[in-house]
């Protein structure tokens, strides 16, 4: 008998099949804050609101995105900060913008501009925010980064550098990081421009032994040539003459003064004349943060900061006399997870409510809010239908009691209070949840609350 034939039927692969999407990706240098490290920026956060409070600086917000002129005029214009690292773009409407790498300058635009001058003087500003510099990512070095910073604007007394010194100084002591402040003098104009030409004088000899980077610095921003990280530089410099020799007498008597000040107080200080800092508007003091033992780790720097008694002028301002400083919260928040310092965690739900079945679920929709709005920490899970997954969830959270809401309460009106500890179960009346639970809390209470954690 003829086999009948099969006729086979060739199915051809979609001729376009389109290739999976590769999932974008954040942007190098940039950073997410994951919700498993926000109990050690809250803290930092914390801690920040405390010392503004404790010595009366109030907070102030200013926009990301400035006049790049802003920085050009402030920062300076030969500093890597305007020459090399910033985002700048030209808008839709045709101005020249930059996301803003540093606080100072915007808050110096702010008291110009909304005429913080008639205020009592200092005006004291505090601030926390974004901050951006297109720099190679490293360790400790974002190209979006965050800063917290405090700003004395209106002074011109040496007490207020060191008030300020011993600020930031307490202030990484309390959060429990043992810090030593580097601290300078770079004078003001009249004093640099003499020395300048000193410093010029004795390198010119010995140009060839620098860097390219300086080599370019000693025509531009000869000062900056102190503080190069490059051994061959640094070595050179060593037997230079130092700025703190050639300050006039006021700069000389700020220093000094500034100095006996904080030998009044438990501030650890090393003098170190190299210190010249990366933005162009210091005058007098300038004083850097170092976590101890990483006093020559430039990437571990905490925090900055100095006086700036000419930038208010400089921006169309009236010459107004300012110190502040700045720090890094990443490198904060990688400090103390290096250092295990404990902070506190956010705070435990009190009670995990679980529900079985259609009508639990909508009962349980309604008793979180109600409870919410009595004060009550509530947590619940309505993607999870099985009790065992929805109590074992409520066990991971650290939750002391869950509610039980099954067919049974529902038609008898009740709900089940179960002990996590213990894993005994009591039935109450609906209408009693609250009452019996809130007791049920605050029997245990004290424990509740002492929840912390190690950083990180
Ligand atoms: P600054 O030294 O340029 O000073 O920055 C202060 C701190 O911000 C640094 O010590 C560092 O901890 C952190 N920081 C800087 N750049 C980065 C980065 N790319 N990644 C991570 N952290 C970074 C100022 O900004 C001045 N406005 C401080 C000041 C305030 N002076 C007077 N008042």
């Amino acid at each position: 008998m003829p086999r009948k034939k099969t006729i086979k039927t060739v199915v051809s692969p979609k001729k376009t099949e389109e290739k999976p999407k590769k999932p974008i990706q954040l942007l190098r240098g940039m950073k997410d804050t994951l919700p498993e490290i926000q109990d050690v920026w809250d803290y930092v956060r914390n801690e920040v609101e405390g010392l503004a409070q404790d010595y009366s600086y109030s907070r102030i917000d200013t926009p990301v995105l400035e006049e790049t002129n802003l920085f050009t005029r402030s920062v300076g214009e030969n500093t890597d900060i305007v020459e090399k690292e910033m985002f700048s773009f030209i808008d839709k409407g045709g101005d020249h913008v930059s996301l803003r790498p540093e606080g100072t300058a915007g808050i110096a635009r702010a008291y110009i501009e909304h005429g913080m001058l008639n205020q009592p003087q200092p005006v004291r500003l505090y601030y926390w925010g974004p901050f951006f510099r297109y720099d190679r990512p490293q360790a400790g070095r974002y190209r979006q980064f965050h800063q917290f910073g405090f700003e004395a604007i209106g002074d011109a007394q040496p007490i207020i550098d060191a008030q300020l010194i011993v600020m930031c100084f307490s202030l990484y002591r309390k959060i429990g990081l043992p810090v030593i402040i580097q601290i300078n003098s770079v004078g003001c104009k009249n004093c640099r421009k003499e020395y300048e030409q000193l410093l010029i004088d004795y390198l010119t000899p010995r140009k060839k032994f620098l860097c390219e980077d300086c080599k370019r610095r000693m025509q531009k921003n000869s000062l900056r040539i102190l503080d190069c990280k490059n051994p061959e530089c640094r070595e050179l410099i060593q037997d230079a003459p130092q700025l703190v020799d050639h300050l006039d007498e006021e700069c000389k008597n700020h220093f000094v003064k500034v100095l006996e000040y904080l030998d009044e107080t438990e501030v650890a200080y090393n003098l170190n004349p190299y210190l010249v800092r990366g933005l162009d508007y210091y005058t007098k003091t300038t004083f850097e943060i170092y976590l101890e033992g990483k006093e020559n780790d430039s990437q571990a720097v905490l925090g900055g900061g100095g006086r700036y008694d000419d930038l208010i002028e400089l921006l169309g301002g009236r010459p107004t006399p300012a110190c502040g400083f700045a720090s890094g919260i990443e490198r904060l928040a990688l400090s103390i997870r290096e250092k295990e310092i404990i902070v506190p965690t956010a705070p435990k739900p009190d009670v995990f409510i679980a529900q079985l079945g259609e009508s639990a679920k909508k009962k349980a929709l309604k008793l979180v809010e109600e409870l919410r709005q009595k004060k009550m920490k509530v947590s619940c899970n309505f993607s999870k239908d099985g009790l065992k997954n929805q109590l074992s969830l409520a066990s991971r959270l650290g939750v002391k009691f869950s509610l039980i809401l099954g067919q049974k309460e529902i038609l008898d009106r009740t709900v089940l209070i179960r002990d996590m500890e213990s894993g005994s179960q009591e039935v109450v009346d609906f209408n009693r949840v609250y009452d019996e639970l809130k007791k049920k809390i605050e029997k245990i209470q004290p424990i509740i609350q002492n929840n912390h954690r190690i950083g990180g």
